[in-house]
């Protein structure tokens, strides 16, 4: 809940987690709304998240950002722009002190955006005063980064395209908590540092130059159909299946862009193939990789130990990360 000190300023402090999509986002519909071209399944993490304090500063011109203890002058239009939006639905014109911290590396492909920004649409919401539904949470973390529109719920999230002009159902929603299907994430970090090429960038240069961005589009709804069923049923062999194949789609999209996006290294495709090679021997493992070179690979429960173990051997790998399936954005 918000809270107010003697100067009247409105405090809010929320976490939420990542979320890694196993049927991805990759390209717009409406670069002004953030509304995104296709629709996505994701799931939300435990262990990596992002803490955020929005705190109102009557006393500031400008919003004012410190992320993982900098100032970062460069997000500013990006901030301001989403709390823009939670400002007009408050009717206030109050600037805010916003402080954030990633317990993981910042964007370097893994989805620091996306909890990023639901920490922020949550915090401010306390801030501001105001009581918003789940899903006007997700419209305006949608704004702030599409992904972020998933990082509002835990589980099992779908975020859907929607068709209307002003983006009014284009949101998130949970599709299955993560406690009837606890599967598990281990993140195999190849390279740290940022990435060269970011979601936002990387989409549109797709969009605007890739001879299989239309195929990408297309092949979209049957790709969500066949993964919503497969998390109904609890198949892993058949979201293993649609969430490669359409990993690899989204990649095949981004590499025959012009300049072309090579997101990869060298132990990502090791990491690949290590992962392919464990289910092939029966292991319940598949990976998915987004606008970085970390590979993600989601485990059945009780697979975990057996690929930590193998992808620590892969060479390139740098660091392993592990997580369980996590709630949605929470005031903490
Ligand atoms: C590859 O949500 O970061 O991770 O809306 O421009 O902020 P913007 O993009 P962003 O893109 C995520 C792309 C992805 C796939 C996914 O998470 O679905």
């Amino acid at each position: 809940m918000a809270t107010s000190d003697n100067g009247g300023r409105g405090v809010g402090r929320a976490r939420a987690g990542a979320n890694f999509a196993l049927v991805k986002y990759w390209g717009k519909a409406d670069a002004a709304l953030n509304v995104p071209a296709v629709g996505s399944i994701s799931i939300t993490l435990d262990s990596l998240y992002t803490e955020t304090t929005v705190e109102l500063a009557p006393d500031l011109g400008v919003d004012e950002l410190t992320l993982d203890g900098k100032r970062r002058a460069e997000d500013g239009a990006k901030l301001s722009a989403c709390l823009d939006l939670l400002r007009r639905k408050a009717q206030v014109d109050t600037r805010a002190r916003v402080t954030s911290r990633n317990n993981f590396p910042t964007a370097a492909g893994l989805a620091s955006s996306a909890s990023g920004c639901a920490a922020l649409v949550r915090a401010a919401e306390a801030a501001f005063g105001l009581a918003l539904t789940p899903r006007e949470r997700s419209i305006l973390a949608r704004q702030g980064s599409g992904s972020a529109a998933r990082s509002i719920f835990g589980g099992f999230v779908e975020m859907h395209a929607g068709v209307a002009p002003d983006g009014t159902d284009s949101f998130a929603e949970p599709l299955l908590d993560g406690a009837e299907w606890p599967l598990e994430v281990v993140i195999a970090v190849t390279a740290k540092g940022e990435k060269e090429i970011g979601s936002r960038s990387g989409m549109t240069r797709s969009a605007t130059s890739s001879p299989y961005y239309a195929a990408w589009v297309a092949g979209q709804p049957p790709d969500l159909e066949a993964a919503r069923a497969a998390i109904r049923a609890r198949d892993f062999a058949a979201l293993a299946e649609v969430a490669e194949h359409n990993c690899l789609k989204m990649h095949a999209a981004a590499l025959a862009a012009q300049p072309p996006l090579v997101y990869w290294n060298g132990a990502t495709v090791e990491c690949l193939h290590a992962v392919r090679r464990l289910r092939a021997g029966g292991v319940p493992v598949f990976f998915t990789i987004d606008a970085g070179p970390q590979v993600k690979a989601v485990c059945a429960p009780g697979a975990r130990g057996q690929v930590e173990r193998t992808l620590h051997t892969v060479p390139g790998v740098l660091e392993l990360m592990t997580s369980a399936l996590g709630p949605g954005a929470e005031l903490c």
